[in-house]
């Protein structure tokens, strides 16, 4: 049976097989099998949240699953409902339909958008019952999906609000965690992925390419930046290591290879940018462009950069730092991803950025972290350079501990090493 929690996503999405139409199939393996379809809309359903759903009969047969595959296209729900249609007719569907129960892992939508309700569409079909995982937070949906399913007399579960289906409802939240935030709160929804020694180590001064995780963990995390809409990182890590900030997977094919996330650097001076427009070595201006956006400090030098890197097909963007610290505004840079349509990032480093989030910086300039994806290797590092070895430097003055929600920690072996997923409480 497919298991949500302490497992690596891609393996689950890799492993993905429908049981055959007709086959038993439990309630709680559908709900299992709705969160890992879910993950077919991976990369590309943004500013929406992944959904998944499965439909089983009246004696626990498998029917169908569906997804919410891409923006603007139909929900999980409508995809089950079209295919159905297609091989039974309108009459067959209500017949087959009849004691039927559909899982599906948010609250089916009440209004319409650019796709018709969900929750009316499957009014008129004799369904008996549907469990959804999660209420959908947007004023135009919360509790409206549900009500309009028991006006047509059909039978609807909030699972959050029953005890022994609370562990799906939980990991259908994990499965949304971008969209509920961002609806709920307006804001970015920001991330960390953290590569680290167990003494902490995250980097060596001028140390080149080195790894300090094995490759499945490494194979782990670009699975990872499919999950988020960009990525970002610091001016020295760009310096550094040359990034490409793109998205190679085994596990992974086209089309999901094929999109690279938005690809974000944090350099107010503009020290790294100077230096890769002077440079051809920079796969961040010679690799797909026009996913790059350089943040740099609003100051005299800003408008000849954007200039400069908008001849190379990248994005250069001013944002206001705090002029004590040099960092940048962090609701300004909520505000300047927002703006360009980015509801998600996740922070890759290095060493200088981590410590901005998690360390004792100025509160206006530190993230706010939602979650922390950290890959711990079981070596001590800190010896072999202890000059010029960089560690993670965390906050202990308003502990950090108090925002992790310990309940909902995942922790699972990548070959030789640990991944942790550490969702937080908005600090
Ligand atoms: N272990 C891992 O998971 C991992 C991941 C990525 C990179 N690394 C390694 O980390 C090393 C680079 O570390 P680094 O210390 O140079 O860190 P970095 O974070 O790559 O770069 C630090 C610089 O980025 C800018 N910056 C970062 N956050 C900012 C913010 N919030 N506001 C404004 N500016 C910000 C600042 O530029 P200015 O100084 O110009 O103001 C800062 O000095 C490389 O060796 C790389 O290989 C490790």
């Amino acid at each position: 049976m497919i298991r949500w929690f302490n497992h690596p996503k891609d393996e689950l999405l890799r492993d993905l097989a429908l049981p055959a139409v007709g086959a038993s199939c439990t309630p709680e393996a559908a709900q299992n099998l709705a969160l890992v379809v879910a993950l077919r809309g991976l990369g590309a359903v943004s500013p929406n949240p992944l959904v998944g759903a499965v439909l089983l009969d009246s004696s626990n047969r498998f029917m169908a699953a569906g997804a919410h595959e891409r923006v603007g296209g139909p929900h999980a729900e409508a995809n089950i409902l079209a295919e159905l249609t297609k091989s039974l007719g309108e009459k067959g569907l209500q017949a087959r339909l009849k004691g039927a129960r559909i899982f599906v892992t948010l609250e089916p939508c009440a209004h319409e958008g650019l796709t018709p309700s969900c929750a009316k569409a499957l009014s008129g079909t004799g369904l008996k019952e549907v469990m959804y995982g999660v209420t959908d937070p947007n004023p135009l949906v919360r509790g409206k999906g549900a009500e309009i399913l028991r006006d047509a007399g059909i039978k609807a579960v909030d699972a959050s609000s029953h005890s022994d289906f609370k562990p799906w409802s939980l990991a259908c939240e994990d499965l949304a965690g971008v969209f509920l935030h961002n609806i709920s709160t307006g804001r970015l929804f920001t991330a960390l992925k953290i590569a680290s020694s167990m003494d902490g180590v995250v980097a060596f001064e001028g140390d080149r390419r080195f790894w300090i995780t094995g490759e499945r963990a490494r194979a782990y995390g670009h699975f990872l930046r499919m999950t988020y809409d960009a990525i970002g990182v610091g001016a020295g890590t760009v310096l550094a290591d040359h990034p490409r900030l793109n998205v190679r997977h085994p596990f992974l094919t086209s089309p999901l290879m094929t999109r690279t996330p938005r690809r974000i650097v944090f350099d107010p001076q503009g020290r790294a940018l100077e230096f890769s427009l002077g440079s051809n070595v920079m796969p961040l201006l010679n690799e797909a462009p026009e996913t790059t956006v350089w943040l740099v400090a609003q100051h005299r030098k800003a408008s000849d950069l954007i200039h400069r890197g908008e001849a190379r097909g990248i994005k250069v963007v001013p944002v206001p730092v705090e002029p004590d610290s040099g960092r940048f505004l962090w609701s300004e840079v909520d505000g300047a991803l927002q703006t360009l349509g980015i509801r998600s990032v996740l922070l890759e480093g290095g060493a200088g950025l981590y410590n901005v989030a998690l360390g004792n910086s100025d509160m206006r300039t530190r993230p706010e972290v939602n979650k922390i994806h950290l890959f711990q290797s079981p070596q001590i590092l800190g010896d072999r350079s202890p000059a010029g070895a960089k560690a993670l430097r965390w906050n202990t003055g308003t502990s950090m501990q108090q925002f992790i929600r310990q309940d909902r920690v995942q922790l699972f072996q990548l070959e030789g090493d640990w991944g942790f997923e550490i969702p937080m409480d908005a600090g």
